[in-house]
C-alpha cells in the first residue's frame, strides 16, 4: 500500500500542531464558536448530540494492521472503546473530548492517518471498490488512481472552500461496488474500441434530499488527462455552483440546472485551456502503481480437498464460505468479508478488542492489510483457501463472522438520533428491532440479495434512497416516523427508490418491513431477486399489504 513520503508526513504533523493551537485558543475563549467551527471542520470535527465526533480519513478504505492497532488504542484511550465505519470507507469516533482531540490526532499521525478534509465544503476522501486488485472482472486496479487523486486533492488551495462538499469514487471492475453513479464525480476505468484503457467520467450524481444519478460528461478520457479533467470539472463547479442556497449548492443541481450539454461544453473549454499544464506522465503512474504491487502470493496447483471436506463436515462453515467469502483472481485464495453486522451491535461499529484481534488476523492471514467497504463491513482480501477454516473459527469467536453479507440484515445505517444532531429519528434501534425479527439465518438466506439502507434524516448518510428497501426517519410533531422506498440500487443498474406510501409510526416499522418480505416471498418467481420482483410487479402489491390496516 501507499507509504507516506517525508512531505506527506510533515504536512500532517504541521496540521496537528496548528490544530492544537486553535483548540487551545478556543478553550481559552480567544476564538468564538463560529471562528473555531471553520477550523474544526477542516479537521474532521463535528459537534454532535453528546460530544464532538471525529471523522478520520481512510483513503479508498485501505488500512494496514499497524493502523488498525492504532485505531484500537485510540478508541480505548480517547473514546468509549469502539469506533464506527461509514459508507465512505472512513472511521468515526463518537465520544472524544475536545481538549484531547489534538493528542488523538498526534497519535494518528504516527501511523500516517489524519482527519483533514473529512468534513467541510472541500474535496473529500476518494472511495473505491473494496475488491480492487483481487476481483476477476477488473480492467485495472483503481487504487493507484485514487491515490493520485488523493495527492492532487490534499490541500488543493483553489478548492478549499467549494460551494458544498465534493465526493469522488473510482471503480475498475465490471461490477460497481462503490456507488460510483451517486458521486459528485464518478470515474470508471474502461477500455475503448482500440483496446486502450482510460476513464469514463460522470458528474452530477449525489444523494441527500435530492438524489440524482450522475451523467457521463466524458465517454473516454486518456489516463494522462485524469487530473486536468477533474480539475476542469471542479473549477466549473467552484465558479458556478450555487453559493446562495445550501440546498442547491451541490454539483448535481448545477449540472441539472445548466443542462448536461452546456455543462459539458463549459468543462471541455476549461479543460482545453489547462490540459497541457497538468499531464499525468506514465512514469508518475507507474511509480504509484508500484506501491500497489500485488503481495507475494504463493503458487497453488491442484484442488485443495481439505477445503471442500471442511465445508462438508461443518455446515456453519460452509454457510459462511458461501455468503462471506468471494472468488479471488489468484487460484487458491479468497477474499473474506468481516461482517460488522452482528445482530446485537450497531451496523458498522467495532470494538478495540475486535480491532486488535483483526490486526493480528490480517498479519497472519492476509499480508497485514484490511479494507473497509461502502456497506460498512471490512475485507481481508488475500486469504489462502487452506486457512479459511482457521480464520473463520477466530472471526466467529470475535462475533465478526455473521454469515449475512448482502442479505437483509447487512443493513447500512447512520447514527441517527443516538448521536447525530441533525437526525429526525433513530436508526440504530430500528435496525436492532428488524434484526431481532429476522433472527433465522435460513430465512435470511432464503430471501437472498436484499439491501436495506436506513438514514435518520433527509441528508441520506446511509444511502436510503438507493436501498432495495430504503427507510428514512422523519419527524411528525416531535415523534419518530419512517418513510419507506422500494426499488433503489447503487450498483450498475443505478435507480432511486420509489416511495411506498405515507410514513409509518415507529411501533409499526418492523412489521411493515417483515410484511414487505412476506409479499416478496409470495410473489417471487424462481430465482428472482427482490429487486427484480419489485420491478416486475410494481409497488401496488406491497402497498396493499403494508397499509392494509391503516
Ligand atoms: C455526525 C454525523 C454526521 C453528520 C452531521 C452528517 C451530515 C451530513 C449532511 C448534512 C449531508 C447532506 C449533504 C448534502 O446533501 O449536501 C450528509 C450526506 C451524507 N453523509 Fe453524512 N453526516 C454524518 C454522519 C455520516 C455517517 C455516519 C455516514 C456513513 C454511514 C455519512 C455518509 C454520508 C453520505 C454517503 C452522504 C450522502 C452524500 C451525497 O449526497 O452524495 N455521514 N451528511
Ligand atoms: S442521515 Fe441525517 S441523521 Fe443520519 S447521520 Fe446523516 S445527518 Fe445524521
Amino acid at each position: 500500500m501507499y507509504q507516506y513520503n517525508q512531505r506527506d508526513q510533515t504536512l500532517i504533523e504541521e496540521r496537528v500542531r496548528q490544530f492544537r493551537g486553535q483548540t487551545e485558543r478556543f478553550l481559552n475563549g480567544e476564538l468564538d464558536p463560529d471562528q473555531f467551527r471553520a477550523l474544526r471542520l477542516m479537521n474532521g470535527l463535528y459537534i454532535q448530540t453528546h460530544a464532538p465526533m471525529l471523522r478520520v480519513a481512510v483513503p479508498y478504505g485501505l488500512l494496514s494492521s499497524r493502523q488498525l492497532r492504532k485505531l484500537a488504542s485510540v478508541a480505548r484511550d480517547y473514546d468509549r472503546g469502539y469506533c464506527h465505519f461509514t459508507t465512505r470507507q472512513n472511521v468515526q469516533y463518537n465520544w472524544p473530548e475536545l481538549s484531547r482531540v489534538p493528542d488523538l490526532l498526534a497519535e494518528l499521525a504516527t501511523v500516517q492517518m489524519h482527519a483533514i478534509q473529512t468534513s467541510g465544503n472541500c474535496l473529500r476522501n476518494t472511495t473505491s471498490d473494496h475488491l480492487a486488485g483481487i476481483c476477476r472482472d477488473e480492467i485495472e486496479d483503481p487504487r493507484p488512481y485514487c491515490e493520485l487523486i488523493r495527492q492532487w486533492t490534499t490541500l488543493h488551495p483553489e478548492f478549499a472552500y467549494l460551494p458544498r462538499k465534493f465526493k469522488i469514487a473510482v471503480s475498475g471492475a465490471g461490477h460497481d461496488r462503490a456507488a460510483v453513479q451517486f458521486h459528485d464525480i464518478g470515474v470508471y476505468l474502461i477500455k475503448n474500441e482500440q483496446g486502450e484503457t482510460g476513464f469514463r467520467i460522470l458528474a452530477g450524481g449525489g444523494l441527500g434530499r435530492t438524489p440524482i444519478i450522475g451523467q457521463t460528461v466524458k465517454g473516454f478520457l486518456e489516463k494522462k488527462h485524469l487530473l486536468s479533467y477533474l480539475e476542469a470539472i471542479v473549477r466549473i463547479y467552484n465558479l458556478f455552483g450555487r453559493r446562495d442556497n445550501k440546498y442547491k449548492a451541490r454539483i448535481k443541481i448545477l449540472v441539472k440546472e445548466t443542462g448536461l450539454e452546456k455543462f459539458t461544453a463549459m468543462v471541455e473549454e476549461e479543460w482545453l485551456r489547462i490540459r497541457d499544464s497538468l499531464v499525468l506522465g506514465d512514469e508518475r503512474i507507474e511509480e504509484i502503481k508500484a506501491q500497489f504491487a500485488p503481495p507475494p502470493y504463493r503458487d497453488f496447483t491442484g484442488d485443495d480437498t481439505g477445503f471442500s471436506t471442511k465445508q462438508a463436515e461443518d455446515g456453519r462453515f460452509a454457510k459462511w464460505v458461501k455468503h462471506n467469502t468471494v472468488e479471488h483472481k489468484i487460484p487458491g485464495y479468497r477474499g473474506v468479508y468481516v461482517s460488522l453486522k452482528a445482530p446485537d451491535s450497531p451496523p458498522g461499529d467495532i470494538t478495540s478488542e475486535q480491532l486488535d484481534a483483526l490486526a493480528e488476523l490480517a498479519d497472519r492471514f492476509s499480508f497485514g492489510e484490511i479494507r473497509s467497504t461502502h456497506r460498512q463491513n471490512l475485507v481481508l482480501a488475500d486469504v489462502e483457501q487452506a486457512s479459511l477454516y482457521q480464520l473463520w473459527r477466530q472471526l466467529d469467536a470475535l462475533k465478526l463472522a455473521t454469515p449475512n453479507i448482502g442479505t437483509v440484515t447487512d443493513m447500512i445505517c447512520c447514527p441517527g438520533l443516538d448521536f447525530c444532531s441533525l437526525a429526525n429519528a433513530g436508526s440504530i434501534g430500528v435496525a436492532k428491532e428488524i434484526n431481532e425479527a429476522l433472527d433465522d439465518i435460513d430465512y435470511i438466506h432464503d430471501i437472498g440479495d436484499l439491501k436495506i439502507n436506513m438514514s435518520g434524516c433527509m441528508n441520506g448518510c446511509a444511502h436510503q434512497s438507493v436501498g432495495h428497501i430504503g427507510i428514512l426517519g422523519v419527524d411528525k410533531h416531535g415523534e419518530e416516523w419512517y418513510q419507506i422506498t422500494l426499488g433503489g440500487s447503487s450498483e450498475n443498474d443505478a435507480a432511486i427508490g420509489e416511495r411506498l406510501g405515507p410514513a409509518i409510526a415507529k411501533a409499526q416499522i418492523t412489521a411493515a418491513i417483515t410484511t414487505i418480505l412476506d409479499v416478496y416471498l409470495q410473489l417471487r418467481q424462481e430465482n428472482e431477486a427482490f429487486l427484480q420482483t419489485v420491478y416486475r410487479v410494481g409497488l401496488e402489491p406491497f402497498k396493499a399489504k403494508v397499509y392494509a390496516n391503516h
